[in-house]
């Protein structure tokens, strides 16, 4: 099946929607090679992915009827490759690539466009940039050069920024991307409500890739679009994101860009280790990358083993460091082409074996879902606090337990406890004789409780607990109690 951003690909530079001053300010500089070679022999288009950058380069060609040359910037294999075309005088040339005889009049132009420039000007240890940097000085033919991450550029390479006229795109109005979409569906026959493709759009925060890919995903198998199928696009949210950004840590060199793709995604960093770990020998080739990919991904590990030890959720930011930005800098060429990433295989064992992350995801989402917030924001900001009136005040725990459903894995995770602890069961058994007389946990016995549950880590506080079980007030009480008031704002719910 043709992919719906190839098949509507615009070929006219008039067809790109919004970003007009970029398609100007293109034109007039490929308009100033007209008469001789210009004060800027290249040009940088600026711009977050999807909006159009690489779809411009190509119509722009094409409109002034000039040949492509299309390099990969990192492979450095093909630098002297660049250098020889863009340096060779353009109406010297005879022959066209497939050998045809041009007369020197009708001697063609060659764009050369170096596309995902990023990958170079991420890099230390590359010629690649000398290389680029010495070609735009001294090219015969236009060149330009496409980055999502201009400051890393100019950072990189003074002279590439200094001799090259940038360009920046901006994502295009969400009136545009409609009216594109609304096309895109007359022309598959497909009837879309117009809420359906509102949400699309939104959806797609100016990213018109991303908004072509979801009408696609939504189209298969129907020929209508309601506002209720969209439903199931806000489900797939999760991977679909996931996909997106394991495709951006995997293909850039661009350190900020990969963690940046990670910060935005709505995945707890436990998940996402496993997510890259499942992909890693899939998107990397060379023994030595994955290796290396993989030496990054044990690092990051190593914190999420200390987050998971010490509570400390503080280095998280460094586990997701070295998972995104450590594992695209891992890399020592680029790997570009569709690439079809995995479900990580651990992660479906682990949701069955009921263990540790899968835990972690479940109570997340079920806090989530009770104070609206994200599974990500659950895990980073509140957990910690949560964690500590779960484990501290009875009330709370009791409370909570009952409220978000919680399960005995859930409340083991919560308390650090096996699930079939004696500290777990306790909490059960708390409700339980809570419930029966009718009643919601009050304060009877909270010191107790509350020292019952403390955080020792240590295995061996199981046994202790038993022990402590027989001697353990009972709770009980005649009179019912109104509802107590023992939750912080945070989690007051009702
Ligand atoms: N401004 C636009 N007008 C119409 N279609 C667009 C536009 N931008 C993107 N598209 C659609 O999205 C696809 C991808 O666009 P393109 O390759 O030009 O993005 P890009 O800016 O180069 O992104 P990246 O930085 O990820 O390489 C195109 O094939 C086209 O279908
Ligand atoms: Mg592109």
């Amino acid at each position: 099946m043709v992919g719906w951003t190839e098949k509507y690909r615009p070929r006219k530079l008039d067809d790109v929607i919004g970003n007009k001053k970029a398609k100007d300010e293109l034109r007039q500089w490929a308009e100033s090679w007209l008469s001789g070679i210009p004060k800027f022999r290249a040009v940088v288009l600026i711009g977050d992915p999807g909006v159009g950058k690489t779809t411009c380069a190509h119509a722009l060609a094409k409109e002034l009827g000039w040949q492509v040359v299309e390099m990969n910037a990192s492979d450095h294999r093909n630098a002297d490759a660049i250098k020889r075309i863009a340096t060779h005088g353009a109406m010297g040339e005879t022959f066209t690539d497939d050998g045809e005889f041009r007369d020197s009049a009708s001697g063609q132009r060659k764009l050369i466009i170096l596309d995902e420039a990023d990958n170079v000007f991420g890099r230390e240890d590359y010629g690649g940039i000398k290389a680029i940097s010495t070609t735009i000085t001294g090219a015969q033919q236009p060149i330009v050069l496409i980055v999502n991450d201009y400051y890393e550029l100019k950072r990189r390479s003074s002279t590439i920024a200094q001799n090259t006229k940038s360009i920046k795109f901006s994502k295009p109005h969400k009136q545009s991307i409609n009216k594109l979409l609304k096309m895109i569906a007359k022309a598959e026959g497909l009837s879309v409500a117009d809420s359906a493709l509102d949400f699309i759009t939104e959806r797609s925060m100016g990213d018109v890739r991303s908004a072509i890919n979801d009408l696609q995903a939504l189209a298969e198998g129907r020929t209508e679009i309601k506002e209720e199928d969209v439903i199931a696009l806000g489900k797939r949210d999760t991977s679909q994101t996931v996909f997106n950004s394991l495709a951006v840590i995997f293909r850039t060199g661009n350190c900020k860009r990969s963690r940046e793709a990670v910060f935005d995604l709505d995945e707890d960093p436990e998940t996402l280790i496993l997510w890259i770990d499942e992909n890693i020998p899939i998107a990397y080739k060379d023994a030595a990358d994955i290796a290396a990919a993989y030496d990054a991904l044990a690092k990051a590990d190593v914190f999420m083993g200390r987050v998971r030890r010490r509570q400390y959720y503080g280095l998280w930011g460094y586990a997701s460091d070295m998972m995104s930005c450590g594992v695209s800098l891992a890399k020592s060429r680029s790997y570009s082409g569709f690439v079809n990433y995995a479900f990580p295989g651990w992660l479906r064992k682990m949701s069955a074996s009921k263990g540790y992350r899968s835990t972690m995801s479940s109570f997340a989402a079920k806090l989530g879902s009770h104070t609206n917030k994200s599974s990500k924001v659950v895990l980073q900001e509140y957990l910690p606090y949560f964690r500590t009136l779960y484990t501290q005040d009875r009330e709370f725990r009791l409370n909570m337990t009952r409220r978000l459903g919680l399960t005995e894995e859930e409340v083991g995770f919560l308390l650090g406890q096996k699930p079939d602890s004696a500290k777990v069961r306790r909490v059960f058994d708390d409700l339980r004789k809570v419930e029966a007389v009718g009643k919601t946990p009050g304060t009877e016995d909270k010191a107790q409780a509350d020292e019952d549950a403390g955080t020792e880590e240590e295995a061996s506080a199981d046994e202790g607990s038993l022990k402590e079980d027989g001697d353990r007030p009972e709770v009980a009480s005649e009179e019912p109690e109104a509802e107590p008031d023992v939750q912080s704002s945070l989690f007051q719910f009702e």
